[in-house]
C-alpha cells in the first residue's frame, strides 16, 4: 500500500450520477442500463425514473455552493460511464467531459475536495447487452473507461474510487433481482460478477498508479459486518461463510491483492461455477492494491444457523406499503435473523449505529492499518415538510449523531478514519424506491422546479463540522 499524505479530515456528502443528474438524454449521453430498466421493466413497480431526478445537471452550482456554505470540504460523486463513453467504449462524448470539468472546477473554486467514483451501479446499456459484468470483456472495457477519466480529470481529482459497493451491486442484480439485469438467486452469476468487479477494479488501480498523477485510489465496500446471534450452534462456521460471501470476496482482493484463501475449492464444493477464474488474474490483483478503503455504513448482518427450506431472499422494496420481511436464507449455510433488542426502519432494515465501531474495528483487526473514509452514512425515511417547506428531520439527526459518535470511538481506538460523507447531499432517486424514500440533508421540491430547501439536518451537520474543525 502506498503511503498516503495526511490531510485535514474530510467532512462531506455524497451522490451518484444516475440518482441525481437527470438529463438522461441530453448532450450526447448514451443509454444506461438504469434508463432502460426504469422506462421498460415491469419490475419497476412504482414507475419512477432518474430522467430528471433533482436535475443536478442544471443545479450543480447551487448544490456545490450549499455544500460549501454548510461547512463541507469535500463532495463525493460519481461519473456516468455512458455520458462519457456513450457506447461504453470507443467514442468519447466531449460534452460529457465538459460537464464533469465544470463540476470539478466548481468544487475546487468552493474549496471542496472532489472524491470521484468511476462506477456507481449505472452500466452503459451497450455493455449490458453484451453480458455486462458477467462477460470477461468488461475487464478491458473498464480499464479503457478508467484511463479516459484519469487523463481528463486526474490533474484536479486526487481522490478516486473504482467501484461503489461491488458486492451489493452484484447481490441486488443476481440474488435479490431488483437491480438490472434482475437475476434471482443466481450464485454462479453473483460470484462471476463480483470476481470481474474485483479484477477490473485492480486493473484500474494499477493504471492509476502507473500514470503517477499524485492522488489516491480506493474501492467502496458496503460495510457488512457479520454478527452471530446467541444460541447459534455453529457460530464460527457460519460467520466464516458469511464473511467470505459478503466481505472477503471483495476486500481480500482489494486490500491484500489476493483472492480469499480456499475460495475456489469452496465454490467447487458448493457446486458454484469457478471456471472463469484465471491464473493471470493473480498478478493483476497483486498489482492493484488500493490506497484506501471507502465504507458505506448502514447496518450489519445478523445471522444464525440455517433451519430448513430452499434458498430464499426476502426483500422489502416498498417500505410502509409492505409487510414483506427483509433478509436471506441460504440452504445449508445460514440465515439472517432479527435481534429483538434493536429498532428497524419501515423497510425492515435494522437501525444499529454500533455497526460503525464494529465494522471499523474488524477491518483493522483483519487487514491492519488501512486508511478509511466513511463514504456514506445516512437515514432514509418518509418526510413531510412543515408549512414553511422545512423538514424537521430530528430522526435523521439522532441516527447520524449515533453513527458519528461510534466513528469517533473507533478513531480513539486507533482506526485511521480520514473522512465522513453523509448520504445524501440532497434528496434524489432511490434505487427501486424512487422518490418516496428521502435521504437528503437538503430537501428537493420535485413539484416546484426542484427547489432546494435545507433541512434541519443540514444545519445540524454544519454545526457539527464547525465544532470538529476547531
Ligand atoms: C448505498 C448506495 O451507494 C447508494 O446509491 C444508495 O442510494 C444508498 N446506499 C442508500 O440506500
Amino acid at each position: 500500500m502506498k503511503k498516503m499524505k495526511k490531510q485535514p479530515f474530510l467532512w462531506g456528502s455524497a451522490t451518484a450520477a444516475y440518482q441525481c443528474e437527470g438529463a438522461w438524454n441530453l448532450e450526447g449521453k448514451g443509454l444506461g442500463e438504469w434508463d432502460v430498466f426504469s422506462h421498460e421493466s415491469p419490475l419497476n413497480i412504482n414507475g419512477a425514473t432518474g430522467d430528471v431526478s433533482c436535475d443536478f445537471y442544471h443545479h450543480y452550482e447551487e448544490d456545490i455552493r450549499m455544500m460549501k456554505e454548510g461547512g463541507q470540504n469535500s463532495y463525493r460523486f460519481s461519473l456516468s460511464w455512458c455520458r462519457i463513453l456513450p457506447e461504453g467504449r470507443g467514442r468519447v462524448n466531449e460534452q460529457g467531459i465538459a460537464f464533469y470539468n465544470r463540476v470539478i472546477d466548481c468544487c475546487l473554486k468552493h474549496g471542496l475536495e472532489p472524491n470521484v467514483t468511476l462506477f456507481h451501479y449505472d452500466l452503459p446499456q451497450a455493455l449490458a447487452q453484451q453480458g455486462g459484468w458477467a462477460n470477461r470483456d468488461i475487464l478491458d472495457t473498464f480499464e479503457e473507461y478508467a484511463k479516459v477519466c484519469f487523463e481528463a480529470f486526474g490533474d484536479r481529482v486526487k481522490l478516486w474510487v473504482t467501484i461503489n459497493e461491488p458486492k451489493y451491486y452484484a447481490y441486488c442484480s443476481n440474488m435479490v433481482g431488483n437491480y438490472p439485469p434482475n437475476h434471482h438467486v443466481d450464485f454462479n452469476r453473483y460470484f462471476k460478477t463480483v470476481y470481474h468487479e474485483a479484477v477490473a477494479s485492480a486493473k484500474a488501480v494499477k493504471i492509476y498508479h502507473d500514470l503517477q498523477l499524485g492522488g489516491e485510489i480506493g474501492i467502496v465496500h458496503d460495510s457488512s459486518n457479520v454478527e452471530v446471534a446467541p444460541q447459534t450452534k455453529e457460530p464460527e462456521r457460519i460467520k466464516a461463510i458469511a464473511d467470505l460471501f459478503y466481505n472477503r470476496v471483495i476486500l481480500d482482493g482489494a486490500i491484500l491483492g489476493e483472492l480469499p484463501g480456499g475460495l475456489i475449492p469452496w465454490l467447487q464444493e458448493n457446486d458454484i461455477d469457478s471456471s472463469y477464474i484465471r491464473f493471470e488474474d493473480t498478478l493483476t490483483l497483486a498489482q492493484g492494491k488500493i490506497d484506501f478503503l471507502g465504507l458505506n455504513v448502514y447496518n450489519r448482518f445478523y445471522i444464525t444457523d440455517y433451519t430448513e427450506g430452499e434458498t430464499e431472499v426476502f426483500h422489502n422494496n416498498k417500505g410502509a406499503g409492505s409487510t414483506a420481511k427483509e433478509g436471506i436464507r441460504i440452504k445449508n449455510w445460514y440465515e439472517t435473523t432479527i435481534d429483538p433488542t434493536t429498532k428497524r426502519n419501515l423497510w425492515g432494515r435494522e437501525i444499529y449505529p454500533r455497526c460503525m465501531l464494529n465494522t471499523l474495528m474488524e477491518i483493522k483487526e483483519r487487514y491492519g492499518e488501512i486508511p478509511v473514509y466513511i463514504t456514506e452514512n445516512g437515514h432514509g425515511c418518509y418526510e413531510t415538510p412543515d408549512e414553511n417547506g422545512m423538514v424537521q428531520d430530528d430522526e435523521r439527526i439522532e441516527m447520524m449523531q449515533g453513527y458519528i459518535d461510534f466513528m469517533f470511538k473507533a478513531m480513539e481506538a486507533g482506526c485511521d478514519v480520514r473522512g465522513y460523507y453523509a448520504w445524501s447531499t440532497m434528496d434524489l432517486y432511490s434505487w427501486v424506491n424512487g422518490y418516496e424514500k428521502r435521504y437528503g440533508l437538503v430537501r428537493v421540491d420535485f413539484d416546484n422546479n426542484c427547489r432546494r430547501i435545507p433541512k434541519k439536518s443540514y444545519f445540524w451537520y454544519q454545526k457539527l463540522i464547525q465544532e470538529h474543525q476547531k
